[in-house]
């Protein structure tokens, strides 16, 4: 049966239940999310299920990631509807914490700073963006002290910049990277999906489009971008913020071997982005 604790002191208690139910040996998952619950949370809650004696995960629309207070205003929220999906998958703990357990002081004034790759591809339109997300996703391990956790690969810069949070800060956590779930027709879940009229959602499947062909062309960089960005020159309604290739790790992108080839772009008012990996010189 799934658990639902609020407080810091409520999931301290929780934890050290789980924990001795299991034993200090078995492992703690924890699947860490803002909520509106879809298929590709789920997939990261049956990755965490399936390795891990316990699965925590936490709901928390964290204000410090959201730049614009209409963006934040207008997030889902779906608790009842979350905690029945969390109960269906096994969860055992769900962490829904208010702004004030964990901003007891208000806005935090230390901050865990993502560095120069947080001021690419998504970074100059949400400045401060991954800044929040990497103080948040700290304040959440230190409370939950997991020993995996598990992100998905739609969010692609933000799973590699906390990979690399976890090595600078030698944070004791093991990241798993989850792929993206899609629609059938492609389009990749998120929870801002919700938010598209139902010409917007046609438009929205472009992005996908793009990316396949992209990865279909392979060959070149030049030939990857090429398909890509032909497919987004003829799309109607999508606003192309960028679309990019790149190596795995989001440096420069390589002759040969692994990429990755990313997509951002505005559907009317909701800004979408999607990526997908690329073989370079096959
Ligand atoms: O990916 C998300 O849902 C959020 O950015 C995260 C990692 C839960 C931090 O608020």
């Amino acid at each position: 049966m799934t658990r639902l604790v609020r407080t810091r002191g409520e999931l301290a208690a929780a934890r050290a239940v789980l924990v001795q139910e299991l034993g200090a040996q078995a492992s703690l998952g924890m699947v860490p999310t803002m909520g509106a619950l879809h298929a590709g949370h789920v997939a990261l809650i049956d990755a965490a299920r399936a390795s891990c004696a316990a699965v925590v995960t936490s709901i928390f629309v964290n204000p410090m990631q959201f730049h614009q207070a209409g963006d934040l205003a207008r997030y889902p929220r779906q608790l009842q509807e979350d905690l029945a999906l969390c109960e269906q998958r096994g969860v055992d703990l769900v962490w829904a914490p208010e702004v004030a357990d964990i901003y007891p002081e208000g806005p935090a004034q230390v901050w865990v700073t993502a560095g120069e790759l947080a001021d690419q591809l998504e970074g100059p339109d949400r400045p401060g963006h991954f800044d929040g997300v990497l103080t948040v996703v700290t304040k959440l391990f230190a409370a939950v002290r997991p020993h995996r956790a598990f992100f998905g690969e739609k969010d692609y810069q933000q799973l590699m910049l906390i990979r690399r949070m976890v090595r600078d800060l030698g944070q004791e956590v093991q990241v798993v990277a989850v792929p993206t779930v899609r629609e059938p027709d492609g389009l990749a879940l998120s929870s801002r999906n919700v938010l598209l009229s139902p010409s917007e959602r046609v438009s929205a499947r472009w992005l996908s489009a793009a990316l396949m062909a992209g990865q279909n062309a392979a060959g070149s960089a030049e030939a990857v971008l090429a398909a890509a960005g032909q497919v987004l020159e003829a799309a109607e309604g999508v606003d192309v913020d960028y679309l990019e290739l790149r190596d795995a790790e989001l440096g420069p992108a390589p002759e040969t071997g692994p990429a990755r080839l990313l997509v951002a772009a505005r559907i009317g008012s909701i800004r979408l982005i999607d990526n997908v990996a690329v073989e370079l010189g096959r």
